[in-house]
């Protein structure tokens, strides 16, 4: 596990753009599972600044989304697909074709099972793009998911509905069911970058990095994978000085 603490404010994004930089140059058509959120909006600002600045190409890249909302039309302006189209996809130079939204208007289970297809397809993930929720959900694998899981349907958490509703106005408006790429799915990415800011996101970030794994914090399983890149600002990692 490689954790970056990135001290200053303006360089967190960058610090994160560039795990993506590293992993194009090595690899220019990796297929790469997209986080949404609040975190990574920053990093995706960068990415389009260095490919308007001709830094950067995403026109080899498979691009997938980590999760979606499964009882939202994925074109609503509040689905993660459009969240990915307006932060990124509209932005850069990736090909119509090599986008992939988790298409929800199929039956659940040929939904879940046709994205796993659509992954395995392309060679698998190379580079798994991760916030952390404040329950340790990581995706939409909300605590008690089970490790071994493929894409799948989830139930989510009163917490996850509680924090989405300020997109929807309410929280009976508020999606309650997401479509997820499974822990296993996950932890199959050759790489993952997980990023965290903030100080409410410290007592979590130190539980899943230095806690026992369980499926209580789904993203604890992250401390198995060989390959990992954590970036935090200071505020996120503020308990991590006791164990690091
Ligand atoms: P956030 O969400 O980036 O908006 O904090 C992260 C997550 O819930 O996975």
């Amino acid at each position: 596990m490689n954790i970056n603490v990135v001290n200053q404010l303006n360089m967190f994004d960058e610090t994160a753009a560039n795990q993506l930089l590293l992993q194009l140059k090595k690899k220019p058509n990796s297929a790469i599972a997209f986080a949404t959120g609040s975190t990574p909006i920053g990093m995706y600002k960068k990415l389009v600044a260095w490919f308007r600045n001709g830094d950067i190409d995403f026109s080899q890249i498979q691009a997938f989304n980590l999760d979606e909302f499964a009882d939202l039309d994925i074109e609503s302006p509040n689905s993660f697909f459009s969240f990915l189209k307006r932060n990124l996809y509209n932005s850069v130079n990736i090909e119509p074709s090599h986008i992939h939204p988790i298409k929800n208007t199929e039956a659940s289970v040929k939904a879940c099972s046709n994205y796993e297809k659509e992954i395995n397809s392309h060679g698998g993930i190379d580079l798994a793009i991760l916030g952390i929720g404040l329950n340790g959900h990581i995706g939409y694998n909300e605590p008690g998911s089970d490790f071994d899981s493929l894409t799948h349907l989830v139930q989510l958490s009163s917490q996850t509905i509680e924090a989405n509703s300020n997109m929807f106005g309410s929280y009976e408006e508020t999606p309650k069911l997401g479509i997820t790429m499974g822990i296993r799915t996950i932890m199959n990415s050759r790489k993952i970058l997980l990023m965290a800011r903030g100080e409410e996101k410290a007592k979590i970030v130190h539980r899943a990095l230095y806690g026992s794994i369980s499926k209580d914090i789904p993203a604890s399983i992250l401390q198995l994978h060989s390959n990992m890149v954590v970036v935090l600002d200071r505020k996120a990692a503020k308990y991590l000085k006791e164990t690091a």
